[in-house]
């Protein structure tokens, strides 16, 4: 049922397979045991960021967000299969010159559509945010995600953006007060709650980092 095609990523906890699945573009994860871990502890933390990034696909497919849809998996096994997105990541397209402010608005309004949804993301890098040819955005990656999370993880998850943002996207000037901006615009109250709680986060690792 599954044909694997191509590798798309092999990272410090996941291989990642795409393929097809009943004739279906789809994307096979595979968390893998890390050496320098006690197994028993090893397999307790697969287990829950499969199961969190399970849970977490369920509720986004039900409110139709932007997200790979859950085809199958195997918690015990270590695995997910899911929809595979036509698009790339948005580190590839901000790094060639293809992305301005507006995207990032445009990013800024989907990272406030799934803290509207409950959930925070828990790593919020330009590699899990996906971009089509013609401009619309998807997220992937959520095995840090939270559900009912507090106003700190979602403060946080602006903030692992600019970081993300002013690590590796420096030519991008403005890039975070476009994301802050494209929050804001599409939230209410709860979002200048958040853009405040971000707010603070960023004066703390100013002042300590
Ligand atoms: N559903 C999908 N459709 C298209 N591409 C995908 C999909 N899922 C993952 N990818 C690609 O594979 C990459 C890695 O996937 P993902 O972010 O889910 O794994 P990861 O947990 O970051 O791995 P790591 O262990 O390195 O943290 C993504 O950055 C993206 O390029
Ligand atoms: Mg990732």
């Amino acid at each position: 049922m599954w044909n694997p095609i191509e590798l798309l990523h092999e990272g410090a906890e996941a291989t990642v397979t795409a393929g097809r699945w009943m004739g279906k573009p789809a994307v096979l994860k595979m968390r893998r045991a890390r050496g320098y871990r006690h197994p028993d502890l090893d397999r307790k933390l697969t287990r829950s960021r499969l199961s969190v990034e399970v849970r977490v696909l369920g509720r986004l497919q039900r409110s139709s967000f932007p997200s790979p849809a859950l085809f199958d998996c195997d918690v015990e096994e270590s695995w997910i299969l899911i929809s595979r997105i036509d698009s790339r990541p948005l580190y590839e397209a901000i790094s060639d010159g293809s992305v301005g402010s507006e995207t990032m608005e445009d990013v800024g309004a989907l990272i406030r559509r799934l803290h509207e949804e409950e959930i925070s993301h828990g790593d919020m890098t330009t590699h899990n945010i996906l971009i089509d040819s013609s401009g619309n955005l998807s997220m992937i990656d959520f095995g840090l995600a939270r559900v009912s999370p507090e106003l700190e993880h979602m403060g946080l998850d602006l903030q692992v953006l600019n970081e993300c943002l002013t690590a590796s996207h420096s030519e991008l000037e403005g890039a975070v007060d476009s994301v802050v901006r494209g929050y804001l615009d599409s939230g209410n109250d709860e979002a200048g709650n958040v853009v405040s709680r971000f707010e603070s986060i960023r004066g703390r690792v100013r002042y300590h980092g």
